[in-house]
């Protein structure tokens, strides 16, 4: 079992004191990580008291702390998860070999774009989510808004760690360097496109919680197979604090989609906008859109970068042990690929579709939901139902990038894209009509907005209608 040192400034459980030049480094960016959240963190919130969940141990029952903080005075601390004892590499060439405690020098270079592309997308989606407070549904939606975003910022420091532990120089320059790109600066945007996209309501905060976050959870597990040890730790405690930004998310839109049924099922010849609900077919449309973004996440469909992170034991696949063959040496995915205009199969060796199995454990995950909202919608007699888009609709990254997919997958020409674009994807039209529902905050305890349904239950065994936020 792991020391916590809860009480110094820097919570962990890495004995960050035992190590004087660490903790100087990291307490010399600790400054600079809080002016990043000042400047870019929750608009017009930071002197509120917000009932959050802190991290004070890694272990199962000392790792969820709840009480009222305000946010600037979080403890973002640094938790690895347990050892595994004799733990070995578990697939790829090294297979069977002992983990790695330090990083090897011939993919010092690897590893560290590995984790700076993860840890550049933990500041990106608070920034990307810092108006949102200021039109929330309810306190407890506000809540937790101001949760998913405090635990982004700790794992930029879950990642700021490993640069600073184990990349020397470099590693601190990158640091400072994650904290200077911002979400949407054309200059100097974040490096991942989805983490630039605007996202200006509710809606597109509980998309991105459902799809994006999820998109995280598949990134994790799969470097919490990594041969580099103090990586597979870290990210195997942040994906206990991922599965509630998840939570919010499906919560978040089972609850607009609930609202949006009964309105329909009240008034079943009145037109749901007009009623101060959002329509179906416009949330089929974020969906769309969150959805096809997320997708180019796991990047393209054939790739040697995911050929060699997986030979060389960096990368392995979401839950390795669920397979059979851990070497992957033999076999081909099947790919659908563009060809003069045609969708053409082909046999590809599957270390180097390792992207792509990635992306079809994550698209399995993101149905599962999909089927409880339409659940939701037959409990209330809606016939309407959801459907993911094809994987090649709406792509910039990969074999269809370029090219122009209808939702059910079939390729269309440019100008019949252009024509029908609105159709599938959230028009301007589409966003100040979701925006016009939200226009301030609702942040009487209790009460809550039009579009969305009450929560099921409060946070921690609180009631619904508790002050999740208190403002002085
Ligand atoms: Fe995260
Ligand atoms: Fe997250």
């Amino acid at each position: 079992m792991s020391t916590v040192a809860t009480n110094e400034k820097i919570p962990n459980n890495v004995n960050l004191a035992g190590d004087r030049r660490l903790q100087r480094a990291l307490e010399q960016w600790q400054p600079s990580f809080l002016r990043w959240w000042r400047e870019m963190g929750p608009e017009g919130f930071q002197t509120a008291d917000v009932y959050l969940r802190t991290a004070v141990s890694a272990d199962a029952a000392g790792w969820a702390h709840f009480d009222y903080v305000k946010m600037p005075d979080y403890r973002w601390g640094i938790f690895l998860a347990d050892p595994v004892l004799d733990r070995r590499i578990g697939f790829g060439d090294e297979m069977g070999k002992p983990v790695w405690p330090e990083v090897p020098g011939e993919h010092r270079n690897a590893l560290r774009r590995l984790i700076v592309t993860q840890g550049d997308t933990e500041p990106a989606s608070v920034e990307q989510q810092r108006h949102l407070g200021k039109t929330c549904p309810s306190l407890y939606d506000l809540r937790n808004l101001f949760q998913v975003n405090v635990e982004e910022g700790r794992h930029l420091w879950a990642m700021v760690y490993l640069l600073h532990t184990y990349f020397g120089r470099d590693g601190r320059e990158e640091a400072e360097a994650l904290l200077t790109r911002r979400s949407g600066d054309p200059d100097n945007p974040r490096i991942l496109g989805a983490f630039n996209a605007p996202m200006e309501h509710w809606l597109s905060f509980y998309m991105f919680t459902y799809f994006t976050d999820r998109d995280g959870k598949y990134q994790l597990l799969a470097l919490s197979e990594s041969a580099f040890d103090p990586l597979s730790r870290t990210t195997r405690f942040m994906l206990t604090e991922e599965a509630h930004h998840m939570f919010v998310g499906e919560t978040g839109l089972s609850r607009i989609v609930q609202r949006t049924a009964e309105v329909m099922r009240q008034s079943p010849d009145k037109d749901p906008r007009a009623c101060g609900v959002i329509d179906l077919p416009t949330m089929q449309k974020y969906m769309n859109f969150w959805y096809s973004i997320s997708l180019d996440l796991f990047g393209g469909e054939i790739s040697s970068n995911a050929a060699s992170y997986f030979a060389t034991g960096l990368k392995g696949r979401a839950h390795e042990e669920r397979y059979a063959d851990h070497v992957a040496l033999e076999g081909t995915c099947s790919i659908d690929v563009v060809k003069d205009g045609r969708l053409v199969e082909e046999a590809i060796p599957v270390r180097n579709a390792m992207n792509e199995v990635l992306r079809d454990t994550y698209i399995e995950d993101s149905q599962r939901g999909v089927d409880k909202f339409n659940g939701v919608l037959e409990a209330h007699g809606v016939d309407f139902r959801f459907d993911l888009p094809s994987k090649r609709f709406h792509r910039q990254v990969g074999v269809c990038a370029g090219h122009h997919f209808t939702p059910q997958g079939a390729p269309i020409s440019e100008p019949e894209w252009l024509r029908r674009r609105d159709e599938w994807l959230p028009s301007p039209a589409d966003d100040a009509f979701v925006h016009s529902l939200m226009r301030g905050a609702v942040v009487e305890p209790g009460k809550i907005a039009n579009f969305i349904a009450a929560p099921k239950r409060g946070i921690k065994g609180r009631p619904v209608e508790f002050e999740y936020v208190r403002f002085d």
